[in-house]
């Protein structure tokens, strides 16, 4: 019924791996796994979360691509094809559904982060953080928090450059731009650590995060762990599905998820140098929650020379880091409305837009007019967050790695991968039993019932 639809593709390689990586590298690497690893404790966090990259991440990562380019079809409509493939259930479609929604739910906080971004660009740009100190730092957020209309202004400003783009079509406009602003980033986060280095308690922050101690790590941390995991490398709701979708053959899958896994992490790893750094040469907590970020390194670019200008440069290259991270995030929905329901693409970017705003208003008012309001004891944008990233990415991720190491017909895995029998072995060892056993072990230790 959807063959007829005339897909884009990739331009080269290149292009899907720029892609690939624009959407993973965002906010969860320079904002959320600063703050998660602060709230839980730090060393033996980092070392749960990496394992969950290589453990987990790598071989969800590589079987979501394969089913996506397998099936050339949106994550609801592939999932369909590849269950009727292999004689499956037709329900299996229910993964990619899921995977909207959670979408929907991810955007909506995502959107609201990134428009702090978008104001603290205007703040560097008129030099709001020089001679900034801990105090005023954490004042300055704390007004912003303060304040719902700006924080619905950048969020609704945020909302309209994505959908702008998802509207557009998925390989125009951002594959080119990616390839200056990424590396870009990267110089600015090492110049972070460089003044990390010279002015703040750098071994302190090594120290922080890289030594273990497991006493700080609650059976609730381990999830926070794997849940980072999934989310830094958007998996397990269709975001990296549907851009394998949109690829041709020939090439590697393995290849490019392992450059961008490696990519993400260090991405993730110098921000949490950069912040705990400043952290602990302020003698702040570094268990401050979501705005960590926002309340340290604007000291140190008020601090250094030319911060003014590195600090805009910075914040507008973390918005536009963002934003290929959100393009990602929507184009699961839009794509299924488009090829499953026949909605004209524009339409589809306007009704998934306005759903997600509206949720990300709710998430926002929860700073300041709604802060009484708690669902399951947490804020509305904290619970919208641990829905998606403690709960809904790992069962998405769950069903689309025993999909595709159970269920899906194995020749087509194998054409797919493309890989020498060895490697081959070793990814179905890894989805068949290491992934899916870890996702279900760190579930049950949640419940208390797990011996030990
Ligand atoms: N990986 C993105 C980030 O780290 C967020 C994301 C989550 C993107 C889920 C797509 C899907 O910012
Ligand atoms: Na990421």
């Amino acid at each position: 019924m959807t063959e007829a639809i005339h897909r884009d593709h990739w331009s080269n390689r290149w292009a899907f791996v720029l892609a690939t990586a624009g959407s993973a590298i965002g906010l969860g690497n320079i904002w959320k796994f600063p703050y998660m690893a602060g709230e839980n404790g730090g060393g033996a966090f980092v070392l749960v979360y990496l394992g969950c990259i290589a453990l987990v991440g790598l071989p969800v990562m590589m079987t979501e691509i394969m089913l996506g380019r397998r099936a050339q079809r949106n994550p609801v409509a592939a999932m369909e094809r590849l269950a009727r493939e292999a004689g499956a259930p037709r329900a299996w479609k229910l993964v990619g559904i899921l995977g909207v929604f959670t979408g929907a739910v991810i955007l909506s906080f995502y959107s609201v982060v990134a428009g702090w971004m978008l104001d603290y660009l205007i703040r560097a740009v008129t030099g709001r953080f020089h001679g900034m100190g801990p105090g005023e730092a954490k004042a300055a957020f704390g007004s912003l928090l303060a304040s719902p209309y700006e924080l619905a202004l950048w969020h609704t400003v945020f909302m309209f450059l994505t959908m702008g783009v998802v509207a557009w079509g998925v390989t125009r406009g951002l594959e080119r731009a990616n390839k200056i602003m990424m590396p870009a980033l990267a110089a600015i986060l090492l110049v972070l650590v460089g003044y990390g280095l010279a002015r703040g308690d750098m071994a302190g922050a090594v120290a922080f995060m890289f030594y273990p101690d497991f006493s700080r790590l609650s059976p609730q941390g381990v999830l926070a762990a794997m849940g980072q995991a999934f989310f830094t490398l958007s998996l397990g709701m269709g975001a990296v599905m549907v851009y394998g979708s949109y690829l041709q053959r020939h090439v590697s899958i393995a290849r490019t998820s392992i450059y961008v896994a490696c990519a993400d992490t260090a991405f993730a790893l110098l921000a949490g140098l950069a912040v705990f750094s400043i952290v602990f040469a302020h003698g702040m907590g570094p268990a401050a929650g979501p705005g960590l970020v926002m309340q340290t390194l604007p000291i140190a670019f008020g601090a250094m020379a030319g911060g003014a200008v590195l600090g805009a440069l910075f914040f507008l290259l973390v918005v536009f880091a963002a934003w290929t991270s959100a393009i990602s995030i929507a184009e699961p929905g839009v794509a299924w409305m488009v090829e499953n329901l026949r909605v004209a693409r524009g339409r589809a970017c306007v009704v998934f837009g306005v759903v997600v705003w509206l949720l990300g208003i709710a998430a926002l008012l929860s700073f300041n007019l709604w802060q009484g309001v708690s669902v399951f004891g947490l804020s509305i944008f904290d619970a919208l967050d641990n829905l998606a990233s403690n709960i809904l990415l790992p069962l998405g991720g769950l069903a689309i790695v025993v999909f595709g190491a159970w269920v899906m017909k194995q020749t087509h895995a194998r054409e797919e991968l493309d890989l020498d029998e060895g490697w081959f072995r070793i990814w179905r060892f890894a989805a068949k039993y290491v992934a899916p056993v870890a996702i279900v072990l760190i579930f049950l230790n949640l419940t208390g019932l797990l011996p030990g």
